[in-house]
């Protein structure tokens, strides 16, 4: 028969490389807790609207990239892209707004975007991110753009670079809107298929193709930023005047395209190098989505966050990031009921906090110590029948392979004074 296999660009997580996942997670936890942030869970499936007026019609990821489809009662439903439109929309739908003037919210969990599978690149993928919902002044990005390097060195990922940009507010995206056209429209015959419809729908997008020919045109397109309105470009200069005072290097990336239409103002990216990754890849994105609140139907509300792939920033780890489990105690059964012995002894060792491997099934005690080697078990409990009887066993240390009889109720101090 065929064996099965995982879907195309969705990856199993094995149990040798899950503690390199929780210590990720806790360290992401534990700082934007210092923060203040409250993780929120959210489904999986959302109704396909949700993307569509969220992210943008003819972005990329919801043209293209959508796991979407109808359900058997014909709901059209979508398999989520990003976590921040899912965020904003339980926001809005548990009136959070009304209970107080900011919200932080974090989250962690699986994406789905049918890209390309590539290095880094996958078609499910982990993503956690931080949404900061109430505050509109640029030390509010700053902060955020602050803490997201300050995880990335948490992690131990220090050879990065801030990219940084702004895409203005309604005014100057006007005002950039027919400088695009008019530049876009003198070069059409350069442009593809997708792009001409773009230029008709959203000409901005035009600068997110992934075609060379296209790119090479978006490569010589005005920038937004020399048409910022005074307030957006009063905004950016003083986050940058905030990053400075904090200490957080960036580079302002004048063309930094993001894939999703919901920005506004701030945008950023984090790259890293890696050759785990290629020469440059991006780590963290975000920035700046004022109009997404109202757009989903909740009041205006200012809005920034980031969110990145874990699995990105795993192959930026290395192998030996996470730190070891301690090592377990084994309990070896020997003799008539020696299995049952073992089992009850492992209980009451795991009662009082002890790790604790068991014998499973019949096996020589030779064997038993050789599968107790293998997993580097500190050491070995015998339960044999007559010690057991004498409300004792035997102490094998694993390092140097000495015995001696003990009470059982000295084990837990015996190993705990090894540790
Ligand atoms: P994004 O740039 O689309 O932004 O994704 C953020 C990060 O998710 C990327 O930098 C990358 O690390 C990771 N990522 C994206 N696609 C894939 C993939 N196919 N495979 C592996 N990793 C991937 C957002 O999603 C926004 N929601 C970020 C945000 C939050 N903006 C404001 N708040």
């Amino acid at each position: 028969m065929n064996q099965l296999r995982s879907v195309k660009g969705m990856h199993d997580v094995l149990p040798e490389e899950t503690p390199r996942w929780h210590f990720l997670e806790d360290t992401f936890r534990h700082l934007v807790g210092l923060y203040g942030y409250r993780e929120i869970r959210t489904p999986v499936l959302e109704p396909l609207e949700l993307f569509v007026r969220g992210i943008g019609e003819a972005t990329d990821i919801v043209e293209k990239e959508m796991y979407a489809f109808e359900d058997k009662g014909g709901d059209r439903l979508a398999l989520r892209p990003e976590g921040t439109a899912s965020v904003i929309r339980a926001f809005i739908q548990h009136g959070l707004h009304a209970q107080e003037p900011v919200s932080k919210l974090y989250y962690i969990g699986p994406m789905f975007r049918r890209e390309r599978p590539a290095k880094g690149r996958f078609r499910q993928f982990y993503q956690a991110g931080a949404e900061l919902i109430g505050a509109a002044e640029p030390a509010a990005d700053a902060e955020i753009i602050d803490m997201a390097t300050r995880f990335l060195k948490a992690l131990g990922i220090a050879d990065v670079s801030v990219q940084l940009s702004s895409l203005g507010d309604r005014e100057s995206r006007m005002a950039y809107r027919g400088a695009l056209v008019e530049f876009l429209e003198k070069r059409r015959e350069e442009l593809c298929g997708d792009c001409l419809r773009r230029l008709e729908v959203n000409p901005l997008r035009v600068l997110d193709c992934k075609i060379e020919a296209c790119k090479a045109v978006a490569s010589g397109a005005p920038s937004v930023m020399d048409y910022l309105s005074g307030d957006a470009a009063r905004h950016f200069a003083d986050l940058r005047g905030a990053l400075e005072r904090f200490g957080t290097p960036y580079e302002v990336a004048p063309r930094m395209v993001r894939g999703l239409d919901y920005y506004t103002r701030t945008i950023f990216e984090i790259q890293g190098r890696s050759e785990a990754l290629g020469a440059q890849a991006t780590l963290v994105g975000g920035g700046r989505y004022d109009g997404l609140v109202s757009e989903l139907g909740g009041p205006p509300t200012p809005t920034i966050g980031f969110a990145f792939g874990i699995e990105r920033l795993l192959m930026m780890l290395g192998k030996s990031a996470a730190p070891a489990p301690g090592r377990p105690v084994f309990v070896a059964g020997v003799g008539d009921g020696g299995v049952g012995r073992a089992h009850d002894i492992a209980r009451s060792l795991r009662a009082a906090g002890c790790r604790t491997e068991v014998a499973y099934g019949t096996a020589s005690l030779k064997s038993q110590l050789k599968r107790a080697d293998r997993i580097g078990a500190l050491g070995v409990v015998i339960a044999g029948e007559d010690e057991a009887a004498r409300g004792c066993v035997t102490w094998r240390d694993m390092r140097d392979g000495a015995q001696i009889e003990l009470p059982l109720s000295e084990i837990v101090a015996r190993v705990e004074a090894m540790r």
